[in-house]
């Protein structure tokens, strides 16, 4: 294929907009996957992504479509790749690696909703990126579908002509037989040279059984095929490749990639670090310039991940290098807690990748894991003559009573961007205040919709920031927002204590003056998920030596048996068994078992 016959292109569009959906009719209107065959949402591969109906890692196809040519009636055949994203705010990192491999996107805004939180960034993220941008006004289908409106909000924000609009319903199939011409005629071709050496922009890997590491990947400059010997920019290493081809939508080898092609690579690559996302790869002895590559995934959130039976660490280490070599946007590294036993610190983009990770660890790898609170990741000052740095990405780390005076504390703060249909203005605002916000835009996208900025702590926002906000709207707001540094902030450590002795795993660190509320929130959950034991428990939540909040749970000797008295034999073992289940999610620590929500649940409000 030459290069001017190949387009790379991507849909991008606020969570639920139809990106995948829309995927699924451009791949049956190509014929590589056959109508009403499959699974719907043929790309969301992943039995999270199906559970939830979102997607989580971008994934890629190639198809392949005739142009007819209106005026002598021949045609000619494109090869097109089409990557789809995810749209929810957590997943944008993966939105930007996709964009790398593009030349221009699809802006998928639905008809009833208009423009959205997530809309803007990603229309930012491609316009930044220099990429086309065909704005596609989806669902028009439906009763409530208001195109002329979502076509003067396209232009009022981002300057994107109404003419240029394509209207599509990807239930119905209206309108889709122009997209994909659109996207020949207004998206240029790739830029790179075929008789330059091989560069090939590694965009995503993953582990297969019986493939081992596969990388999928586009090729910038130059061209690859099987039996050649590559090299890594990153690392050095020498690889064969093995097999090389286009994902169509499976992998479907074609023993080699041409310039502007986007496909997969086995290179015998071993350890899933090898296979580097951002890296370049190249023809051995043969020096190129590395790619720009992406800039390193921002981890927002971190949690402990333990397993929930002390002896599977083994088993756990294995699912965790296996998982995140599917998702290169998580960080592990070992660590200890005295409640816990050993584990490891994951730093995660967000709330919700945080939870599909662990979905994943406990379906795809069978893991039973215990998943700490998560916490923001701060930056403590000590004084100690010269002044010394700690960043806490684990609040058990900063000492409860540090000997050395803190001069400095600081948290991760974000702009966030909220759009809303103006009767909630008022009630947005409240929250945002309370949530330590500061304005820094208030205007209106049209008559009826506002679009606020403001600066929030990042604690304030990931842990249930966004389920306050959908609440009070009814489900009408959206949000999204973007990493902003860091500010000083008035920060102490709340320590949690049962029977007097500190549990490191519970600890938490928030603002001085949200400490006692918190300190009585803490304690009351925990008196709700502890279940009673033999003997009775305190609790309590300190700051320092300070005790600001204070519960007992009375003992009981717990029988489960007591309820089958004299009773029938299989009943009673399938208690037994029922007990021994539950217990696999406890954490015995010291002599009080604490079940998994109470590591889990502690900082949902
Ligand atoms: P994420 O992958 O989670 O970011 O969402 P998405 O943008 O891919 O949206 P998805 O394709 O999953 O569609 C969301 C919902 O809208 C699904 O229930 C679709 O069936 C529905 N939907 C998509 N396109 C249309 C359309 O043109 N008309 C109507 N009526 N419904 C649609």
């Amino acid at each position: 294929f030459p290069v001017s016959l190949i387009r790379n292109f991507s849909i991008i569009a606020h969570i639920d907009h139809g990106k995948s959906t829309l995927a699924d009719r451009l791949l049956e209107l190509t014929g590589t996957i056959q109508k009403g065959k499959g699974q719907p949402q043929y790309l969301d591969k992943l039995q999270v992504e199906r559970e939830r109906g979102i997607t989580v890692k971008a994934q890629t196809a190639t198809m392949f479509y005739d142009l007819k040519n209106e005026d002598d009636g021949s045609s000619e055949q494109y090869l097109l790749n089409l990557i789809d994203t995810p749209g929810h705010v957590d997943f944008s990192y993966e939105v930007s690696r996709s964009l790398a491999a593009c030349q221009g996107v699809l802006l998928v805004v639905d008809a009833t909703q208009g423009i959205q939180a997530q809309t803007v960034a990603n229309f930012y993220l491609a316009f930044e990126a220099n990429l086309t941008i065909i704005p596609v006004i989806n669902k028009i289908d439906q009763a409530t579908a208001d195109p002329e409106r979502v076509k003067a909000q396209l232009k009022t924000m981002f300057d994107l002509e109404p003419e240029d609009a394509l209207l599509t319903s990807a239930k119905t199939g209206q309108g889709l037989s122009e997209v994909l011409p659109a996207v020949i005629k207004r998206i240029p071709p790739p830029t790179g040279r075929c008789h330059l050496p091989l560069r090939m922009l590694i965009l995503d890997s993953y582990f297969d059984e019986y493939r081992g590491v596969i990388c999928n990947g586009a090729v910038v400059d130059g061209s690859i095929k099987k039996g050649d010997r590559i090299a890594s920019v990153a690392t050095g290493q020498t690889y064969d490749v093995l097999d090389t081809g286009i994902l169509h939508p499976e992998l479907t080898s074609t023993g080699m990639l041409q310039t502007g092609q986007v496909g997969y690579l086995i290179a015998g690559l071993k350890a899933t670090q090898e296979a580097r996302v951002g890296d370049t790869m190249h023809h051995a002895n043969v020096s190129v310039e590395a790619l720009p590559g992406f800039k390193p995934a921002k981890h927002m959130v971190f949690a402990g991940i333990y397993p929930a039976d002390g002896s599977d660490f083994e088993a756990l280490a294995q699912a965790m290098e296996r998982l995140t070599c599917n998702d290169a946007s998580v960080s592990a590294t070992k660590e200890t807690s005295a409640a816990l036993g050993i584990g490891f610190r994951c730093g995660f983009l967000g709330l919700l990748h945080m939870d599909v990770f662990h979905q994943r660890l406990e379906q795809e790898f069978g893991a039973q894991v215990i998943a700490t609170a998560p916490t923001v990741p701060y930056i403590f000052e000590f004084q100690d003559g010269s002044c010394s740095k700690l960043n806490v990405q684990n609040p058990a780390l900063l000492p409860s009573q540090p000997a050395q005076k803190i001069v400095s504390a600081m948290e991760p703060v974000v702009v966030a961007t909220i759009i809303t249909p103006s009767e909630h203005v008022g009630a947005l605002i409240t929250l945002c205040s309370d949530r330590r916000g500061e304005q820094l835009e208030f205007s209106y996208i049209d008559s009826q919709r506002a679009l606020l900025k403001y600066r929030l702590p990042l604690r304030e926002v990931v842990v249930d920031f966004y389920s306050v906000l959908k609440s009070i709207t009814s489900g009408y707001a959206s949000f999204d927002y973007d990493d902003d540094g860091y500010q000083e902030a008035d920060l102490v450590k709340v320590d949690v204590l049962l029977n007097g002795q500190a549990v490191d795993a519970l600890s938490t660190i928030v603002h001085q003056a949200k400490s006692v509320r918190t300190g009585r929130e803490i304690v009351d959950k925990l008196k709700k998920v502890l279940d009673r034991q033999m003997f009775e428990v305190t609790i309590q939540a300190a700051v320092g030596s300070k005790v600001i909040a204070r519960e007992s749970i009375s003992a009981l000797r717990k029988n489960v048996l007591a309820k089958c008295y004299g009773g029938d034999v299989t009943r009673k073992r399938k208690l037994l068994d029922k007990q021994k289940e539950g217990k696999k999610r406890m954490k015995r620590f010291g002599s009080v078992d604490i079940p998994q929500e109470a590591f889990h649940d502690l900082l949902k409000q």
